[in-house]
């Protein structure tokens, strides 16, 4: 495909939240997991992404939250743009302009919604017809966990051992459960080892197998659970598979603690305030000490004065359910 002049699009992908994990890969070039997973999309937090691929460029160029953005946060991206370059044989650069509405540096991961935004809006600007399934596989390639932030809602994402076969797919809609995550910021400082380096050490703890082993069994279960809002089984169930990724990631070599002592105070809390207290809260972590407690979004008030009390000075963000990731001005070519 010969691009003369410039061809612009802008898209918007909500960050999301995994309530059963994807920790390890089988090939971590192609970002194949090495397990299925199942998220929810989070509506208030996400990134907006204009891709414009011009002619007159000499290499592709990175803006994110206004400033400009080179090294290997420049190279991911632009390996991105190589995919769909190859792809639809282009033979030009892009400059890339990335804005996410969460505050940076909260240590809440901005890969997912920002690679699910890149690749919806470098497709949307090149007028490319791929389906959402074909998006979210090629999402994938640049961040594992942007694959689910393509589709809607309640999300799972198959770990195929194909590339086109690894894609996420909604499973239920927004509006069919109305959960929330109130997110406990418990440090914002920059994790020392990100998830790429950490999906090539999950194999170097004897306790991956197990939960691999185990990681169908448990999606089944979550999945059953949304489609039949059970919140006592979704509970249990996702605690467990938080508990079992950080055991992994406790046990791998070098061995990764990503929990800090408030974020176990918090985990043991919630356990009380549903157990004892009947409110429809739980919690699961990522790869950061930040404590996601996901809640019927009735008790979402109460969850966040208790978590008020619990921890003084406390920072609280809140997300409802999101949608898929859409574009934002439709694809026009513009004259130079
Ligand atoms: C702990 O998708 O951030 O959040 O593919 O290397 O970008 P890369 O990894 P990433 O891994 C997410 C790990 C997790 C669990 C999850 O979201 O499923």
């Amino acid at each position: 495909m010969n691009i003369s002049g410039r061809r612009r699009a802008r898209a918007r992908a909500c960050s999301n939240i995994a309530f059963v994990k994807y920790w390890g890969n089988t090939d971590h070039a192609r970002r194949l997991p090495a397990n299925p997973s199942l998220s929810m999309n989070l509506a208030q937090l996400h990134t907006t992404t204009t891709v414009e691929w011009a002619d007159e460029l000499a290499a592709d160029a990175l803006e994110i939250n206004g400033a400009a953005v080179q090294g290997a946060a420049l190279q991911r991206v632009s390996r991105q743009l190589n995919l769909l370059r190859q792809r639809l044989d282009v033979r030009c650069f892009a400059r890339v302009q990335s804005q996410n509405n969460f505050p940076m540096g909260t240590g809440i991961a901005s890969s997912a919604s920002s690679f699910a935004a890149l690749t919806v809006a470098a497709a949307a600007a090149l007028d490319a017809a791929l389906t959402e399934r074909q998006l979210s596989a090629l999402a994938r390639r640049g961040s594992g966990s942007a694959a689910r932030s393509v589709p809607g809602g309640y999300v799972e994402w198959l770990a195929a051992a194909d590339d086109g076969g690894s894609y996420a797919r909604t499973f239920a809609a927004p509006a069919h459960w109305a959960l929330a995550d109130v997110i406990a910021l418990v440090s914002r400082a920059h994790k020392r080892v990100g998830s790429t380096a950490g999906h090539a050490t999950a194999d170097t703890s004897v306790l991956q197998k197990a939960r691999l082993a185990t990681a169908d069994e448990r999606l089944q279960q979550v999945k059953q659970a949304v489609l039949k809002r059970d919140f006592a089984t979704f509970a249990q169930v996702i605690e467990e598979d938080s508990n079992l990724m950080h055991a992994v990631m406790m046990t791998s070599r070098p061995p990764l603690f990503y929990w800090q002592p408030a974020s176990l105070t918090i985990m043991q809390a919630v356990r009380r305030w549903r157990e004892e207290d009947g409110l429809r809260v739980c919690y699961t972590l990522d790869a950061g000490p930040n404590v996601h407690c996901i809640c019927a979004q009735e008790d979402a008030a109460p969850v966040k004065a208790r978590l008020r009390a619990l921890i003084d000075g406390i920072e609280l963000l809140e997300a409802s359910v999101g949608g898929a990731a859409q574009v934002l001005e439709q694809p026009r070519a513009c004259t130079v």
